[in-house]
């Protein structure tokens, strides 16, 4: 989606075969959409936007990271407290969790003033809505920025979750 959008993407795995079976599922998922008629531009084009990395220090730099492996929390945990030291002073690092506390996440990073939530309700191309969900510690700016980055992405419904861990919707 956020290729879809214009931004230029890395896209990190544990290893080159899952790398290599990610970006196939997201070439299949493009042409079918592209058959389609949803996209404002080529398959091709939109894979152009992707640059596939295979260690995870070429993520440095990045603006948003979004952390999408296994519904593990130790796994996350330990993956976004890596994340976290590769983040410039803005970056923010989004997980895309359903079920784990996001603000538990947020207290194995570095940085729980900017880690957050993000769950994009399936069908992902085809549905507007998407979760925002703040940890205890997720400041407002780091909030509006993804409000912002959602809306570029055509995704013009969102709602504000509170900690899966602990509550429900907010507003
Ligand atoms: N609508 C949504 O927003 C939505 C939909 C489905 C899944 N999810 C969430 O996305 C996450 C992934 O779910 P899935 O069904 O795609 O899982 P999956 O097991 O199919 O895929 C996980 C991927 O993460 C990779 N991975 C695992 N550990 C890694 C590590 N340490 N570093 C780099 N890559 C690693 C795996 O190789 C695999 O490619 C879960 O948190 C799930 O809850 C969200």
């Amino acid at each position: 989606m956020f290729a879809c959008a214009g931004y230029r993407v890395r896209l990190h795995d544990q290893s080159e075969s899952m790398l290599s079976r990610g970006l196939k599922s997201i070439e299949a998922s493009l042409k079918k959409l592209e058959s389609k008629g949803y996209l404002n531009n080529t398959t091709q084009a939109i894979l152009s936007q992707i640059a596939p990395c295979q260690s995870i220090e070429e993520l440095a730099g990045s603006d948003l990271l979004i952390e999408a492996i296994v519904e593990n929390e130790a796994a996350k945990a330990g993956l976004l407290q890596k994340l976290s030291t590769l983040c410039h002073e803005n970056t923010i690092l989004a997980t895309n969790t359903s079920s784990i506390s996001i603000t538990r996440l947020a207290q194995a990073t570095d940085i729980p003033e900017r880690v957050i939530g993000m769950h994009f309700m399936n069908p992902v191309p085809l549905i507007q809505l998407v979760e925002i969900i703040p940890a205890y510690t997720t400041t407002p700016d780091t909030i509006q920025a993804v409000k912002t980055v959602v809306n570029t992405l055509g995704k013009n419904r969102y709602y504000l979750q509170t900690d899966p861990a602990l509550s429900s919707t907010v507003c």
